[in-house]
C-alpha cells in the first residue's frame, strides 16, 4: 500500500486498500508490444481499483484487484436508468522515469459535481487521488514513454443496487481502470472536420450537459454516425438558441484577429480542464479570454469576414486539435489555419511531460 498522510483539508484518513496481484499479468514482452502502438482505449492494464458505497456503510472495501469483468445483477439500476458518471485523466512519464498527472484535483471536483447532478454519492477528492496512486503503484510500468503517449485513466461510478424503482441507488461502485494511449485521432494532430448536428442536440437547459455522464455520450452516437456518413471526424452541437456548445468529446475555442480568445460557456457544456489550462496559458501570453455564447452565425460570419482566424477543439483524450472544416447539410466552410492552437498544445504538453516549468503547480506526482 502507498503511504499517504491524513488529508489536511478534509481531515480524512487515507483508505486501506487491499491489493490482490494479477497472477496472469502481461509479460514485459507483451506489454512492450502494446506500448509500442497503443492506439486509444483498446488495451487495459493488469489491475483495477474499486471502492463500494452504500447508504449505510458510506465508502468502504477499497481494493486493487486483477483487471477483469465485473459481475452485476441484471437488475442493477445503471443498466436500466443510466445512473453513471466518469472522468478522463492522463498519467505522463517524465524523462527521469517519474510519473505525473495533471490537475487531478479538478477531475476529482468535477466527478463530485457530476455525482451531485446524477444523484450519486460524492467521492472525497483525497480518495480519488489515492485511487490514482494505488493503481500506478501496481501498474506504473504501463505508463508509456514514447512521444505524445500517456496512460489514460478512466475513473467511473455507477448505481449497482438491484432495484427497478426509479430513485437514486442505495448501492454504488467507484472503479478506476487504465489504458495506454497514443493519438486519439488516427491522423495525429492533423486538422479535423466537424459535422454540424442540426437534428439532434446533446443536452438541454437544466439537463445533464455539464456532467460527465454516459447518457450524454449515448445521445451523441447517432449524430456522430451522421458525421462519419458525411465524412467528418466529429460532430458539433448547438443549443436551442443555435449557440455553439461543444463536440461529442471536446470543447471548442475560437481565436479572433485581435488576439481575443472566445469559448462557449453555459450550464449545458462540460467544463473542460484542458480548455481551462489552455486559456490560462493564453492569458499568461497576454490574450484576452472570454467565456460566452457564440452563435453559429457569429462563427460562420466571423470565418467569412476574417474576424475569426483559428478554431480548435480540446480535451484530455484529444489534447488540442485544429478544426479544418465545418460541414453542414448545405454548406462546407473551410476554417482558417493559424499557429496558436499548436503553440498552446506544445506549451501544455511541455508542462505535462516535465519539459517546461510547471508555473501553475498543475502536476501531481503519482509514483512517490
Ligand atoms: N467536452 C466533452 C463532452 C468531453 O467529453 C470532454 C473530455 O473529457 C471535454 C469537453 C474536455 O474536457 P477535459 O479537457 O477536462 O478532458
Ligand atoms: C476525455 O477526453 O477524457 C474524454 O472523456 C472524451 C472521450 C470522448 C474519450
Amino acid at each position: 500500500m502507498t503511504t499517504i498522510d491524513t488529508d489536511p483539508d478534509t481531515g480524512l484518513d487515507p483508505l486501506e486498500f487491499s491489493v490482490t496481484r494479477n497472477l496472469a499479468a502481461k509479460s514485459t514482452t507483451d506489454r512492450d508490444a502494446i506500448l509500442a502502438n497503443p492506439g486509444f482505449g483498446q488495451s487495459f492494464t493488469d489491475h483495477m481499483v474499486d471502492i463500494c458505497w452504500s447508504v449505510r456503510g458510506g465508502w468502504h472495501r477499497p481494493r486493487v484487484s486483477p483487471y477483469g469483468p465485473i459481475s452485476l445483477d441484471p437488475a442493477a439500476a445503471v443498466l436500466h436508468y443510466g445512473q453513471e458518471i466518469f472522468e478522463g485523466i492522463k498519467a505522463y512519464r517524465h524523462a527521469d522515469g517519474s510519473v505525473h498527472t495533471f490537475r487531478p484535483d479538478q477531475n476529482g471536483r468535477r466527478l463530485q459535481r457530476s455525482a451531485r447532478r446524477l444523484a450519486l454519492p460524492e467521492l472525497p477528492v483525497p480518495y480519488f487521488l489515492q485511487s490514482l496512486r494505488e493503481l500506478i503503484a501496481v501498474d506504473g510500468a504501463w505508463v508509456p514513454s514514447g512521444d505524445d503517449q500517456s496512460l489514460y485513466l478512466r475513473p467511473f461510478m455507477f448505481a449497482k443496487e438491484a432495484f427497478l424503482g426509479v430513485r437514486p441507488a442505495h448501492k454504488v461502485a467507484y472503479y478506476l481502470i487504465a489504458s495506454p494511449a497514443g493519438a486519439y485521432f488516427k491522423g495525429g494532430v492533423q486538422p479535423v472536420s466537424i459535422w454540424l448536428s442540426e437534428d439532434y442536440s446533446r443536452a438541454g437547459k437544466g439537463g445533464t450537459g455539464a456532467a460527465k455522464t454516459g447518457g450524454n455520450y449515448a445521445a451523441s452516437l447517432l449524430p456522430q454516425s451522421e458525421a462519419y456518413e458525411n465524412e467528418c471526424d466529429q460532430v458539433v452541437f448547438l443549443d436551442q438558441d443555435r449557440n455553439v456548445e461543444e463536440l461529442g468529446g471536446m470543447n471548442v475555442v475560437f481565436v479572433y484577429k485581435d488576439g481575443t480568445i472566445v469559448t462557449p460557456q453555459s450550464d449545458s457544456i462540460l467544463e473542460g480542464i484542458t480548455r481551462d489550462s489552455l486559456l490560462q496559458l493564453a492569458r499568461d501570453r497576454g490574450h484576452h479570454v472570454e467565456g460566452r455564447n457564440v452563435s453559429l452565425d457569429e462563427w460562420r460570419q466571423g470565418v467569412a469576414s476574417g474576424d475569426i482566424v483559428e478554431v480548435f477543439a480540446c480535451g484530455t483524450a484529444a489534447v488540442v486539435t485544429p478544426i479544418g472544416v465545418l460541414k453542414g447539410r448545405d454548406f462546407i466552410d473551410e476554417q482558417p489555419s493559424g499557429t496558436l492552437a499548436l503553440e498552446l498544445r506544445e506549451e501544455l504538453t511541455n508542462i505535462q511531460y516535465g519539459r517546461a516549468e510547471d508555473k501553475h503547480g498543475w502536476l501531481y506526482r503519482l509514483d512517490a
